[in-house]
């Protein structure tokens, strides 16, 4: 066990929460979560909050985060937000490469390495996230996916960017479904990924935050953050409960 890896519990909102909702939750959690020399806590709320949030998370150690951003700092590119504009906002994380982004809207790795490289240009840590399908898993090419996701990121912007950014390992068969990776498959894949980080930077690979994603609740949390490689979590479903997201937090330590 690492005891110079600080935790990171992250909560990711997705698409859910009305102004109102997005409001009492981000209070809630505000109001109950007490500082810790251990762990951060952050929340990665939907864009169109981001403005009310932010006025809640600037007076408070709890971080806020944006779940998506266009690398570009603006253009003809409707609809879309770009990093350097979730900059006004005092984002301090950022979401690159989540599952759902690469598999429904079209995040290439190439784009996810732009979106990586523009959040560290706007001085916001860039999460990336990284993970296996089940098919990949049953074949047995789980670390080869997971390390040409993290090379085309190398490629682009080199190790040393990686000072500044996590990384979340989020096996998609685990994602939203209520099937978590067992304490052995998780371990397994964090400890693999950071021998493989440390054959480029081993001080990188030392100090990097590694989060599981998938599934993780009040009550597996407790289990998987004790692992040695596991440095916090990224949660989906049971962030959006205060009460659970606060429980999982004060298990971090
Ligand atoms: P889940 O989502 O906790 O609901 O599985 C995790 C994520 O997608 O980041």
């Amino acid at each position: 066990m690492t005891d110079s890896r600080k935790k990171l519990i992250a909560g990711n909102w997705k698409m859910n929460c009305s102004r109102a909702e997005a409001l009492q939750l981000a209070s809630a959690i505000i109001a109950d979560a007490s500082e810790s020399a251990d762990s951060d806590i952050l929340v990665c709320v939907p864009a169109i909050h981001l403005a009310d949030v932010s006025k809640l998370t600037q007076n408070s150690h709890v971080k806020l985060g944006a779940q998506d951003g266009h690398w570009e700092t603006n253009g003809a590119f409707t609809g879309e937000i770009s990093v350097s504009m979730l900059g006004d906002y005092q984002v301090d994380y950022l979401l690159v490469g989540h599952s759902e982004r690469r598999e429904m809207f079209a995040d290439s790795d190439e784009r996810v390495a732009k979106k990586f490289a523009a959040a560290l240009k706007n001085d916001i840590k860039p999460i990336l996230c990284i993970g296996e399908s089940l098919e990949q898993r049953e074949q047995g090419v789980t670390l080869n996916v997971l390390q040409e996701q993290l090379q085309a990121v190398i490629n682009a912007v080199g190790i040393e960017a990686f000072a500044n950014a996590a990384i979340a390992y989020e096996p998609i068969w685990a994602i939203g479904t209520g099937k978590t990776a067992t304490l052995e498959q998780a371990q397994d894949v964090h400890s693999a990924l950071r021998s493989w980080l440390a054959n480029h930077n081993a001080e990188i690979a030392e100090n990097i935050q590694i989060l599981y994603g998938g599934s993780m609740n009040a009550g597996n949390a407790g289990d998987l953050l004790g692992q040695s490689d596991i440095d916090g979590g990224l949660i989906g479903g049971a962030s959006l409960k205060a009460e659970d997201f606060l429980k999982i937090y004060s298990v971090a330590g």
